[in-house]
């Protein structure tokens, strides 16, 4: 491991949208913290890539090729992991997407699929996840995804769907984190602001973007691999043993003001 530190030793974590950008960065994280990794996307080949670096880094990782729109796939994805690694302690709700259109121009099955991969599909994982905790007794932990485009509207980007999905997953976030809190599931979100993924490559290619927004960022940079990962490992693990139902801002102080 590059940064092996034991934080989640032993632990088994499912990591949705593994295959790409910030899921990928966290599922490395999490391994190089000891947590065994199922890495969850549809394409195949990137998602073996995820495991490969994971396993030259000393960690270990599973590959499980999924459709998040696909019922079923959250009991399908637990019971993959307790198969392969005997237990399952935490899940990362990051698979998302992120089109649109004027909302005037808005298709209402565009706007639905964003809702169903960046919300339904969360919720089906959670719930599957919380059933397999409460069934071992040992509780466990979840991170959603939301955005700062979940705390405030996106700047003339059309992405009135995407806007919406992750208010949901602030709200669900902490809906969850107060239904499962008996049970010793803590249920938390991160909310980043600008990191360069493959998902935001096409608007910062528009000329004067990039620059625009890192003048809304009072930290004045981009957000890097250490980062996402320092935050997630640290929702994950024992210190934040006491905070549940929340949703941390990860973006250079961007939603301050
Ligand atoms: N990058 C940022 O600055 C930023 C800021 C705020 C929030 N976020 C959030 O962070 C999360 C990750 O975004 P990213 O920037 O890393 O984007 P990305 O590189 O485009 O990754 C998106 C991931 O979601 C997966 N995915 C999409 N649809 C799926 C489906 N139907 N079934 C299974 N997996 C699916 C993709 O895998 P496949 O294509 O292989 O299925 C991919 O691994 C998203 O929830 C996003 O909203 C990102």
């Amino acid at each position: 491991m590059s940064d092996a530190d034991g934080t989640l030793s032993g632990q088994v974590a499912i990591v949705t949208g593994a295959s790409s950008g910030l899921g990928r960065i966290m599922a490395l994280g999490l391994a190089d913290a000891g947590c065994a990794v199922v890495a969850a996307a549809r394409r195949e080949d990137e998602l073996e890539t995820t495991a490969d670096r994971i396993a030259e880094r000393g960690g270990r990782a599973a590959v499980v090729p999924v459709d998040v729109r696909e019922r079923g796939h959250g009991d399908a994805l637990v019971a993959r992991a307790r198969e392969i690694f005997g237990r399952l302690d935490g899940v990362v709700l990051n698979a998302g997407v992120a089109t649109g259109a004027p909302a005037e121009e808005e298709d209402l099955d565009a706007f639905a699929d964003v809702l169903n991969v960046n919300v339904t599909a969360q919720m089906e994982l959670a719930s599957a996840a919380a059933r397999a905790m409460i069934d071992a007794g040992h509780g466990g932990w979840m991170i959603a995804m939301s955005s700062i485009l979940g705390r405030r509207a996106a700047t003339g980007m059309g992405l009135a769907a995407y806007t919406a999905s992750k208010g949901a997953i602030e709200q669900l976030v902490r809906e969850l984190g107060r239904q499962w809190a008996g049970q010793g599931i803590r249920v938390n979100g991160l909310a980043p602001g600008y990191f360069p993924t493959p998902m935001n490559a096409p608007m910062v290619e528009q000329p004067g973007r990039l620059e625009g927004m890192l003048a809304r960022i009072p930290l004045g940079r981009a957000g890097t691999e250490e980062d996402i990962t320092g935050a997630a490992v640290f929702l994950a693990s024992d210190a934040a043993g006491y905070i549940t139902g929340h949703t941390l801002a990860v973006d250079g102080g961007m939603s301050a003001w």
